[in-house]
């Protein structure tokens, strides 16, 4: 399978006041052209910085990539000049962000948006501009596109915004979409149908897609493979089977179980007890210690050593070292 996104120990910190937030601690990943990957993890764990971090938003300062590299088809995006970089943007990698009206403006009309952002970055006449948006709201699936071009955002429903911003992220025809949450502004059956046209979009374009989202409903929904973030790092990944039926970290398990069945009306959410820590001075070892039941001493010393279930399937956790598991299993045998 072909490799469209390597990400080599990406390191990013923000400088404040109050000290260095470590926002991400050394995450390495992969996309395999034309899937679909996903993001997982609680609140503050690194997914957006990561996806700025790869379209080179970071604001810096206060921000800055310290370290790694992202490699996008041959070229390691942390070296590039800001130029290059803004030739690349909306063009060969696009951003859909959580809120749309913050990509939209209110003043201008959709048709006028969505031919600026093509010819931005292409030499065509008005006509083929129009042509090229009436293609896009059809790929997205809004009604009347001819009669809609001349609509105002204010004039959408929010499903249907959402849309018209998917509409213009694919305009150019990018390789590379990074979707940050685009369902959360959403209701639930608009979740589901925009979730859908990810997947008709994907079949229609081959587009790659980075989906980063806290909802694990969301990803069984369209995800290929699964990465699991907890403070700046993936703890694990592995194929969407893989990570729901066999999960092995204990905290993508406490994920799992906190993930609302659709099938099981009245079921609770059951939140993980505790707090991740704190990303001014983070653990040296596991991230997860002061949470996870089955903690051991090296856990909190030591940073686990990665370890690979399959070709695909890897976790960060020393309950999967042998010698953990011959200790476990010595520990066992006396009681
Ligand atoms: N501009 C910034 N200045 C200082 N700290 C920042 C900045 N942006 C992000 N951070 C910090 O980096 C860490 C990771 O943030 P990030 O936005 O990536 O979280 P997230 O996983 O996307 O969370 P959420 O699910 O809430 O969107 C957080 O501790 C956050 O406070
Ligand atoms: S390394 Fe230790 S603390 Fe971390 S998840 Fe595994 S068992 Fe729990
Ligand atoms: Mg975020």
């Amino acid at each position: 399978m072909d490799t469209i996104l390597e990400v080599k120990n990406l390191h990013v910190t923000f400088s404040t006041y109050g000290g260095t937030i470590k926002a991400v601690r050394g995450v390495d990943f992969h996309l395999n052209k034309g899937e679909t990957l996903a993001i997982v993890g609680e609140s503050g764990c690194g997914k957006s910085v990561t996806s700025n971090a790869i379209m080179r938003l970071i604001p810096d300062p206060p921000g800055k990539i310290t370290n790694g590299t992202i490699v996008f088809k041959d070229k390691d995006l942390t070296a590039l000049p800001e130029k290059t970089m803004r030739s690349i943007r909306g063009v060969d990698i696009s951003m859909i962000f959580q809120d749309p009206m913050t990509a939209l403006n209110p003043t201008l009309t959709i048709g006028t948006q969505l031919m600026e952002g093509v010819r931005q970055h292409h030499r065509i006449t008005s006509d083929q501009a129009k042509s090229k948006a009436l293609e896009m709201m059809h790929l997205v699936g809004i009604p009347n596109p001819t009669e809609r071009l001349k609509q105002y955002p204010h004039q959408f429903s929010g499903g249907m915004r959402q849309r018209i911003v998917i509409a213009m992220a694919l305009i150019c025809e990018p390789e590379l979409l990074i979707a940050d949450e685009p369902t959360t502004a959403l209701d639930v059956t608009i979740q589901a149908q925009i979730l859908e046209l990810f997947d008709e979009i994907q079949e229609a374009t081959g587009v790659s897609i980075i989906l980063i989202t806290h909802d694990l409903g969301v990803v069984a929904k369209i995800a290929d493979r699964i990465a699991v973030m907890y403070a700046g790092k993936i703890i694990e990944v592995g194929t969407k089977r893989e990570i729901f039926y066999d999960p092995q970290h204990p905290y993508t398990k406490g994920l799992l179980k906190s993930v609302p069945r659709l099938d099981v009306t009245g079921e609770k959410l059951v939140p993980i007890d505790g707090t991740p820590p704190d990303l001014f001075s983070p653990p040296k070892g596991c991230p997860f210690t002061a949470r996870c039941p089955f903690a051991m001493e090296v856990c909190d010393k030591v940073y686990p050593v990665t370890t690979e279930q399959s070709d695909t399937h890897k976790v960060d956790c020393w309950l999967q070292d042998e010698r953990a598991k011959q200790l476990l299993a010595a520990s066992a045998i006396k009681q």
